[in-house]
């Protein structure tokens, strides 16, 4: 992990990278999202906890962590993956938005804008990501996948069955599911809602489904096809006002015919041209803002979260891993330009990050710096660098990957190091070693 720009300037040159440095004023400025208007440029990205109910509605660690980050002083919330049926959920105790949790999720949001408004002054935008867990389905605990297309790269211990294989009539009945589950976030109070497809999760494993016959795979068209009927239909039963979104693959970093926005000459160098064209309809479908990110957190998590200590040693710099998202992103806001866009992975640049995410937001490389692993880390690191201008280092989220750990082993994730009094205690119980 980096501990400032100085050390930044000198590892990135090491690796062969760069990344433009700016002023932190401008992380302050507030900005517009279609009618809505996000307080500042700092985001909590979606990080899930796997801590609510078995019914589904958020738990007591659940409100705890939002009530830190509301807090904290974002100007947006991006709340967790939150199943829309119940084979959807990543684990038995993902987040399941439905008219039986309403109340719930209502209470959730209310309170999250009030713990906000009390400590801030303001209320951050609040987002919910809704998903379908896909291939990483375990609504029981166990693995119980739902597969857009039978990959060779991930099903090395030989092809899931054919009826793991998701059909056309149920993707259109999942397509219905993402378009209530949005009326139904609307009606809980929360400012937007994601058509989450990306990491790899069935939306997202959609894109790439090459090798699917059928309405939903083989062409651009089709293989975009769930992502851009859910979102025109969320944008029908939900007001003018409120933000319809999604936060999106545009690299997996799977070779051709298995990923997308990849090049197709077998490498895994970065194709911008399907993810610009995806962003071009989105926004011709009234997206105001896309939040951007790359990768699988199950096979190549160094592309989706570059480590400092993971569950593999990296064929890359972590420089390399965040240079790729941050570049890539500003190459693709060239392509869109009136798109609003967030980038991630900002977490292993430490406290040199708001720098970084400053000088691309000067050079209109995207619009708003998403943080992931550091919320759970640094809850109120907004405020930090609203206040002061700066991130202090020893609040940051050092990238040892005991969060994903936790999470992998069945438990409820958070920072066993800088949050140790209520997550040491749960890593100590699901993945039976001490602090390192
Ligand atoms: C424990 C854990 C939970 C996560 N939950 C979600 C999630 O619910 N939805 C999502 O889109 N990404 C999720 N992510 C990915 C993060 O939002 C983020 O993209 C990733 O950690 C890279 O950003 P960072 O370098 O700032 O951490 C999760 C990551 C971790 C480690």
């Amino acid at each position: 992990m980096i501990t400032g720009t100085g050390e930044l300037c000198s590892r990135a040159e090491e690796s062969g990278v760069s990344f433009p440095l700016g002023d932190t004023a401008v992380l302050a400025a507030p900005a517009a999202i279609g009618s809505k208007t996000a307080p500042n440029r700092l985001v909590c990205q979606a990080m899930e906890g796997c801590d609510g109910t078995r019914d589904g509605k958020p738990g007591e660690l659940t409100s705890r962590r939002y009530r830190r980050l509301a807090e904290g002083g974002a100007g947006v919330i991006w709340f967790e993956a939150t199943a829309v049926l119940p084979e959807a959920r990543a684990n038995p105790r993902q987040l399941y938005l439905n008219e039986r949790n309403l109340d719930a999720f209502c209470k959730e949001a209310e309170a999250i804008r009030e713990a906000a408004v009390k400590k801030n002054g303001y209320a951050p935008l609040l987002i919910v990501q809704l998903t379908h867990s896909g291939r990483y389905s375990k609504p029981n605990g166990a693995p119980e996948p739902i597969i857009a297309y039978n990959n060779p790269l991930f099903e090395k211990d030989g092809p899931l069955p054919e009826d793991r294989v998701i059909t056309d009539e149920e993707l259109d009945r999942v397509n219905e599911a993402l378009v209530n589950a949005a009326a139904l976030a609307e009606r809980a109070g929360f400012d937007g809602a994601d058509v989450k497809c990306c990491h790899r999760y069935l939306n997202c494993e959609l894109l790439s489904a090459f090798t699917r016959p059928g309405r939903y795979g083989g062409s651009f068209e089709n293989r975009t096809r769930l992502l851009r009927e859910s979102v025109a239909g969320a944008k029908q039963v939900c007001s003018s006002d409120f933000v319809v979104t999604t936060r999106l693959n545009v690299y997996d970093g799977f070779p051709f015919p298995y990923g997308f926005g990849v090049k197709q000459d077998g490498s895994l160098g970065f194709d911008p041209a399907e993810p610009a064209a995806l962003l071009r309809e989105l926004q011709g479908l009234g997206v105001p803002l896309v939040n951007v990110t790359m990768g699988n957190p199950y096979v190549n998590p160094h592309v989706n979260r570059p480590f400092a200590m993971g569950p593999y040693t990296a064929p890359e710099d972590p420089l390399a891993g965040v240079a790729r998202m941050l570049h890539g992103t500003a190459q693709l806001k060239k392509e869109a330009p009136q798109l609003m866009l967030i980038c991630s992975a900002l977490s292993y640049l430490g406290s040199a990050a708001p720098q970084v995410a400053a000088g691309f937001i000067q050079n209109g490389g995207f619009d708003f710096a998403g943080f992931g692993r550091t919320i759970f880390a640094y809850p109120d690191f907004a405020r930090d660098i609203l206040e002061t201008g700066g991130m202090r280092q020893e609040k940051c989220c050092i990238c040892c990957s005991k969060c994903s750990e936790i999470m992998r082993a069945g438990g409820t994730p958070g920072c066993v190091i800088r949050d140790a009094e209520t997550y040491l205690p749960i890593y100590k119980t699901y993945c039976g070693r001490e602090k390192s």
